[in-house]
């Protein structure tokens, strides 16, 4: 409700009758600012799912605990980038599902002045790690060895990129980032419903994987409610407060880490740790009808295939066939299609791989990509390969959205791959090691848990960052901050993302509305198109069928957390109703 619920039914009276639609009208105006008294405008109080909307502040993110952490650090002065280091470390604490300092992560940052920057904090292979590591004998990808053993993780990254982030552009003290997390870890939290039964559904895993004293395991099973103190984590998060970086990458954690990987036969070092640093990267941008879009390069494919997706559909009267609509459906799954085909061969790692970015966004050749759909029949993957690039040769991650006073607005999707990640943790150190490597590809052509493939660009190397599809992603209008989106979902992220912008500049949904609508998804291969229950209505649903379109029902598909600027300078958040998401602002 709200500012923009009335603009878009503005749009909407237009063409109707002028009697009721005065009397319409007048009815909105009311309930519109029944609700602006009923939010009481600047009391910071959770809004879940409604269209509050705050001049201030807000934070976005997977628990209510670390968004209260990052609006009480707005609250005190933090800027957006304080905040979100105050985010990162208690989702650690209170989302182990994939908050995490055993993972890592990408950021976009755009600051009040419009200055753009990006941090990839991506976990790293280590320095031993090699293409045909995960392959047996006979050259067979070995089962769940790039999943759930310690050679499944990656370098972590996410210290090292809020210690950078904060260097470059924090305001409050390092310590008084990290203390909530510490007080949540060592006082505890009571857990939701969701974290209760996700750490029950994975317990003989990590029984399994984790001999010994476990702190994930509760004997008669977790329920909603229990108190979750993690005093190993506790301990670890102290020295990260008291030594930055080489409170994780050196000392004790480091040799808790180290000693962790010897037990488990992993093969990550002290060097590898030593070596790790985030890197700042020049941001993606892109146009899409006036909207300036800023976005994740390399090594994530998300931004690339953002940025393709949209200039794939721009020409198309989307507005005028409506959301989900069979065209709409069609349109987007043929765009996704080709999109998902390209990133299998050219996307990858920059620093090991020359990605070609500036002829994969080439208007022509998307147009040219686009070009061969038929309306009447779907396109079969197997008729769409890779396209020809002249001169070249070849569920679980969270996201939060954060604007501080000043207009400083940051997007961190961070992850450690899987639910829990490789479901290992680290003895006496208290958190999870990431399971990242599966996002590289072991060997050309075979799919990764998300049903992924991938060829040279994306093979495994020392040192090397893994591919990722995560899409932190900051949208501009007429030069001023307009959104900040993104979201957790392995494959799906880039669709989720691509989508959620749709729908605000389409179908005229405001933040929470585009955040809930259903989504569907297609990633090339398989061909098949994944979708949200209910999302299409079963007439599109017939005509897509009939088209030869495989449409398969699929379980809840990401959790977008993103905000929106709305007319008049206020900040309107969108939390996913589809997990615990929660949106605070001031
Ligand atoms: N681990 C999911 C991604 O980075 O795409």
């Amino acid at each position: 409700m709200g500012f923009t619920f009335i603009s878009t039914s503005k749009r909407r009276l237009a063409s109707g009758n002028t009697f009721q639609n005065l009397l319409t009208a007048l009815l909105l105006l009311i309930i519109s600012a029944s609700v602006f008294v009923q939010q009481g405008y600047g009391q910071g109080q959770p809004a879940h799912n409604t269209g509050a909307k705050y001049r201030r502040g807000m934070v976005v993110c997977a628990t209510p605990n670390a968004a209260q952490v990052g609006l009480d650090i707005l609250k005190e002065g933090g800027n957006a980038i304080d905040a979100a280091v105050a985010v990162q470390f208690a989702l650690e604490v209170t989302h182990p599902e994939a908050g995490n300092i055993g993972g890592g992560g990408l950021m976009v940052y755009r600051s009040a002045g419009g200055e753009t920057s990006t941090l990839d904090f991506r976990e790293k292979a280590p320095a031993s790690a090699s293409q045909n590591m995960y392959l047996d004998s006979a050259g067979n990808v070995i089962p769940d060895m790039s999943l759930y053993t310690h050679q499944a993780s990656g370098v972590p990254g996410s210290v090292d990129g809020m210690v950078e982030a904060h260097r470059k552009f924090g305001r409050l003290k390092w310590a008084d980032l990290v203390q909530p997390a510490i007080d949540l870890a060592h006082n505890g939290f009571t857990i939701s419903r969701r974290l209760a039964s996700a750490l029950n559904y994975d317990s003989k895993q990590f029984k399994k994987l984790n001999p010994g004293k476990n702190y994930l395991l509760k004997e008669e099973g977790w329920r909603e409610g229990d108190l979750l103190v993690q005093e190993d984590l506790a301990k670890t998060l102290t020295l990260i407060r008291d030594k930055g970086r080489d409170g994780f990458y050196a000392g004790i954690v480091a040799d808790q880490l180290v000693a962790e990987m010897k037990n488990g036969n992993g093969i990550m070092t002290k060097s590898d740790l030593e070596n790790y640093h985030s890197v700042w990267r020049k941001p993606l941008t892109g146009d899409y009808k006036g909207y300036k879009i800023i976005t994740m390069p390399p090594p994530s494919s998300g931004g690339v295939a953002l940025l393709q997706l949209l200039k794939s559909v721009e020409a198309y009267p989307l507005h005028r066939w409506g959301h989900n609509q069979d065209s709409t459906v069609q349109l987007i799954v043929e765009a996704e299609r080709r999109v998902y085909a390209d990133r299998s061969k050219y996307l990858g790692d920059p620093d090991f791989y020359k990605v070609p970015v500036d002829s994969l966004l080439n208007p022509a050749y998307i147009k040219l990509r686009m070009n061969n759909f038929n309306w009447n029949a779907a396109t079969p993957s197997s008729s769409i390969q890779p396209g020809n690039l002249a001169g070249h040769e070849s569920d679980q991650t969270t996201h939060y959205s954060i604007v501080d006073s000043e207009g400083n607005a940051v997007a961190i999707t961070t992850t450690l791959n899987d639910s829990f990640g490789s479901k290992t943790f680290v003895k006496g150190a208290g958190f999870l090691l990431n399971n990242e490597m599966d996002d590289f590809s072991s060997k050309p052509g075979v799919p990764n848990m998300f049903g992924l493939v991938g060829g040279k660009a994306n093979s495994i190397q020392p040192n090397k960052r893994m591919l990722s599809s995560m899409t932190p992603t900051i949208i501009e209008k007429d030069g001023k901050l307009f959104m900040v989106v993104g979201t957790p979902g392995g494959s799906t992220i880039i669709t989720s993302v691509f989508q959620t912008i749709l729908n605000v500049i389409e179908f005229d949904q405001n933040m929470q509305q585009a955040v809930d609508s259903k989504r569907f998804h297609h990633q090339w291969l398989p061909d098949v198109v994944d979708v949200e229950k209910n999302a299409l209505t079963s007439d599109a649903t017939a005509i897509l069928q009939q088209k030869g379109y495989k449409i398969v029902d699929r379980g809840p598909s990401g959790r977008v957390d993103a905000i929106l600027v709305s007319p008049g300078g206020y900040y309107e958040g969108g939390a996913d109703p589809r997990g615990n998401d929660t949106k605070l602002g001031y």
